[in-house]
């Protein structure tokens, strides 16, 4: 079977965005793949972290997983730092990834703006320690939003590298193990919630970051704060809603929470939306966003109230993991010239 994995980041809350580009998408994929569902607590401190807020947010984000849908049965649910492969695989890889390409990534420059002075080298780095998270399982398919399709990219660009500089024939006929080091992956980008934005600004992407709590759905949040913040997020003063009008990106921000909140498709919205405008279609999305929340939410709390059982299903996810990714990793160091132990 081919393999998926993807992971999400304990940085804090995690909202719409992240749950409608990524781990929605994860529940089908678990069916046909072998599927591998990380929380990537090693990329949560390339910024100043919190080490308390960082322990519950990895043990909820793993919760969150499996009140989204994710089946422990069948995906193996894990924590990064509890597979070393990760970080030995990292340094492997940041030797032979050029500056330049690291220089170019977006990400890093929007966030080391934002962070100003301390800016630290491991958010530099950061995309090559993912490259190291998917190369690990040999992954075909990575499900990604749109904000991570460069990081994939570079993640491509590393594995093609590495099987030119260490992989092929040339190695072969001095003892090496010839042929590829890494499979190429290739990103799964949903056609619809590739890239939720902020409640507060149609063209920025809802992020955990920000600092306006109002720019975005959490997935925790009550009816209540929904609500609230929906009756609060930016509109325009046009009348009527539309899809796919550039200038409007607020409204195909909107219709498309809803469209995925509701399951509908676009014509289904169009006939729900004929004729209204704001002020009757926000108590509509507010109700569609609480409806699709609250299983997700009650199953959240069931999971909580017993912490132990999440940390079993992360031990035997790490234990399966690692089968595989330290697998790679002497195969990866085998082929770079180092000693491997038998
Ligand atoms: N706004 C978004 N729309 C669609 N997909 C999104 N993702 C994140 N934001 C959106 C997807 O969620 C997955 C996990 O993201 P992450 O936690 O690794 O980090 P991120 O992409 O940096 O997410 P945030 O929420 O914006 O965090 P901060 O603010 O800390 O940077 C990824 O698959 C991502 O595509």
């Amino acid at each position: 079977r081919k393999r998926v994995l993807s992971g999400v980041q304990p940085t804090g809350q995690l909202h719409l965005g992240n749950y409608m580009g990524a781990i929605r998408n994860w529940v089908n994929l678990q069916e046909q793949y072998d599927t591998f569902y990380c929380v990537v607590d090693l990329h949560a401190i390339t910024a100043p972290h919190d080490p308390v807020e960082l322990r519950a947010a990895t043990r909820s984000v793993a919760a969150t997983y499996m009140a989204a849908g994710i089946d422990p049965a069948k995906a193996s649910i894990f924590v990064q730092s509890h597979v070393t492969a990760h970080a030995e695989l990292n340094w492997l890889l940041e030797c032979v990834t050029p500056i330049g390409w690291l220089n170019r990534m977006i990400q890093f420059k929007e966030k080391a703006r934002k962070q100003g002075e301390d800016v630290r080298a491991g958010l530099m780095t950061y995309p090559v320690l993912m490259a190291a998270d998917i190369l690990l399982y040999q992954a075909d398919l990575v499900p990604v939003g749109e904000d991570q399709k460069q990081h994939l990219e570079l993640t491509r660009d590393i594995a093609e590298r590495m099987n030119g500089l260490y992989g092929g024939k040339k190695w072969k006929k001095r003892g090496g193990r010839g042929g590829n080091i890494f499979k190429v992956p290739e990103p799964l980008i949903p056609p619809a919630g590739a890239r939720i934005m902020s409640l507060q600004d149609g063209s920025s992407k809802m992020s955990k970051s920000a600092e306006n709590d109002a720019s975005r759905i959490n997935l925790t949040d009550s009816p209540d704060a929904i609500r609230n913040k929906v009756k609060r997020c930016k509109t325009d003063s046009f009348t009527h809603l539309e899809w796919d009008n550039a200038e409007r990106p607020e409204a195909t921000n909107l219709l498309t929470l809803y469209q995925l909140s509701t399951g509908k498709t676009k014509d289904e919205v169009l006939s729900d939306i004929e004729g209204k405008n704001w002020g009757a279609f926000k108590p509509m999305l507010a109700d569609a966003l609480i409806a699709h929340l609250e299983p997700i939410q009650s199953k959240y709390a069931a999971i909580m109230a017993d912490p132990s059982h999440v940390d079993d299903v992360l031990d035997k996810g790490a234990a399966a993991a690692a089968e595989t990714a330290n697998a790679t990793l002497n195969l990866v160091k085998d082929a770079m010239g180092f000693v491997v132990p038998k």
